[in-house]
Formats: structure tokens, sequence, C-alpha cells
């Protein structure tokens, strides 16, 4: 485990000289399944894997869960590594930034739909991070989690706008076998919660039959689910999109051959869920 940007760099610098192709996993650590399949597809498109494990405190915001997030760095470490990590990069806040630090990244317009309309200033500290762990990490590859659609949207402006050599990779949303998606914060669900928590993927696969079945209107679509959301569990809807997959712009009607990106983020209690699917009405 490397804790030192310094180190880091030197590493990373020394392998690339070596030939070597480096893929980096950005996490939060509390390692999961879904953070293992994005190592994984690290290692099948890498020579060298490196997993950075930092609880980024910047792209929090107040009265979010930073100080309760869930922290196991040793036994990330291990996961990491059974699932085929070469180094895994776990820097202090202090370590990433110091006294007088201040610069941001600023992603604009997508940076302030969706998530990043319910919580401002989360995908400036996202893309922050994101670029200082790509000039920390020198990757040649870059490996996220479709179950961040957004995040995937933002780093994907940043790579283009800002001319970064990094080639982006996206893994699909690996679920539970009753359709939750996995998240570092399905630990906090009670067992009544947790057995809730299912009514999202039910109701993005109610989305992708209504729109199978030629529904076009955004908004029965996203009524419907917001009923089967509300019947089954007393929970907060943040949101639930109809969108465009690459720009994220909402749309009223969903035509056919686009792509479309069908999100939501719910509250049960304490917990915030989000998830999603990506459809192209036939
Ligand atoms: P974190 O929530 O730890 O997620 C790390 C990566 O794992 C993200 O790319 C996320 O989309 C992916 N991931 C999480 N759950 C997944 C699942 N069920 N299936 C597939 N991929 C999944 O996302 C972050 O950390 C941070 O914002 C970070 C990018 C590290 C910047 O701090």
């Amino acid at each position: 485990m490397i804790t030192d940007i310094a180190v880091m760099q030197q590493t990373a610098g020394n392998l690339r000289s070596g030939g070597k192709r480096i893929a980096v996993v950005p996490t939060m650590g509390a390692l999961h399944d879904g953070h293992v399949a994005l190592i994984r597809a690290a290692r099948q498109n890498a020579d060298v894997v490196v997993t950075t494990v930092f609880v980024n405190p910047t792209q929090f915001g107040r009265g979010e869960d930073f100080e309760r997030y869930p922290r196991d760095l040793p036994k990330d470490v291990a996961l990491a590594a059974a699932a085929g990590t070469d180094y895994v990069f776990a820097p202090t806040a202090a370590e990433m930034y110091p006294q007088g630090y201040s610069t941001d990244v600023d992603v604009r317009g997508v940076s302030g739909i969706l998530e990043g309309h319910v919580r401002p200033g989360h995908f400036r500290g996202v893309a922050t991070v994101v670029l200082k762990l790509l000039n920390i990490t020198k990757p040649h590859i870059a490996v996220f989690g479709q179950k961040d659609a957004q995040q995937v949207v933002v780093i994907r402006h940043l790579m283009q706008d800002l001319n970064l050599d990094v080639a982006l990779v996206v893994v699909p949303i690996i679920r539970e076998p009753d359709g939750l998606a996995l998240s570092s914060r399905n630990v906090y669900l009670s067992a009544a919660e947790r057995a809730q928590a299912p009514v999202l993927f039910r109701a993005l696969g109610r989305a992708r039959e209504m729109i199978g079945s030629g529904e076009r209107s955004a908004e029965r679509i996203v009524g419907a689910m917001g009923t089967m959301i509300q019947s089954a569990s007393p929970v907060v809807i943040d949101y639930i999109s109809i969108a465009d997959a690459e720009t994220l712009e909402e749309q009223a009607e969903c035509r056919a051959g686009r792509p479309l990106l069908v999100s939501l983020a719910v509250r049960f209690g304490t917990t915030r869920l989000i998830d999603n699917i990506q459809i192209t009405p036939p």
C-alpha cells in the first residue's frame, strides 16, 4: 500500500518507463463486488492495476454521511489484492489537501443537474479529486462504474475538455440477486428498508416495459415509477429522471432510437440510494 503522493508518482513513472500499461480504479473503499468487477476489468485492460481508496471529503455536502461513511482499510487492501490489484493508493486527507490548497475543477452544466442539483458542489469535489488521482497514478486507463452514471458523464467531459490522455472504461452495474445495486451505503439500511429497496430496480424495469410496449410520455412513465416506489415503502424521492444518455438533458418524449438514461435517487430513512438503467426506445 502506498500513502505518499510522491512515492505513488515515482512508482507510476517507473512503470510507464518500463513500458507497462497502468489502469486505475478510483474508489472510496468499503469495497464490494461492484468494485471487484471494476478491478477485474482493469486487470483485463492493463499490465498494472492501481486501486485508490480515499473517502474524499470535498464531495460530501454539509449534513451528508462523510463521518459515518464505512471505512476498513485493511479489509479493502485484502479485497483489492484478491481481485487483482497490484498497488493500493490510500492517501490521507492532509496529503491530498494540505494547508493552502486552493484549486477546484468545475465541469459546468452537467454538474448542476440531477445529483448535482440535490448535492451542490458534489461533482466539483469528484472532478477535482479524480483529476488529482489521475495526475498521481499516471494511468493509461481509468475504470468507473455505470452505477454512478452522471459521474461517468462528468468525468468524460473532464477528460475531453482538459485533454487528458487517459482511456475511460465503464463497467455495468453489479446487483444483488433481488436487483438492488451494490453500494457501500447499503450497510446503512435497516432490515425493513433492505427488504423494500429492490423496488427501485423493479421501477426501472417497469420503465423498460412501458417504453418497450410503446409508451412515449416521460411524464406517464415517471408517474408510474413514482407510484410503484411510494406504495412499496415510505420514502422520499429526490428525483426520477428520463434524460438523454449522453447529455443528460431531460426528455419529455422517449423518441425511438435515442439512448435514454432512466435514473433515480430515493431516500430510505437517512440512507440515500441511486440507481439507473439505459434504454433505447424501439
Ligand atoms: P465509490 O462510491 O467507492 O465508487 C467507486 C467506483 O465503483 C465508481 O466508479 C462506482 O460507479 C463503482 N461502483 C459502485 N457500486 C457499483 C456497482 N454496484 N456496480 C458497478 N460499479 C459500481 O464513486 C466514487 O467512489 C467516488 O466518487 C470516486 C470516483 C472514487 C471519487 O472520490
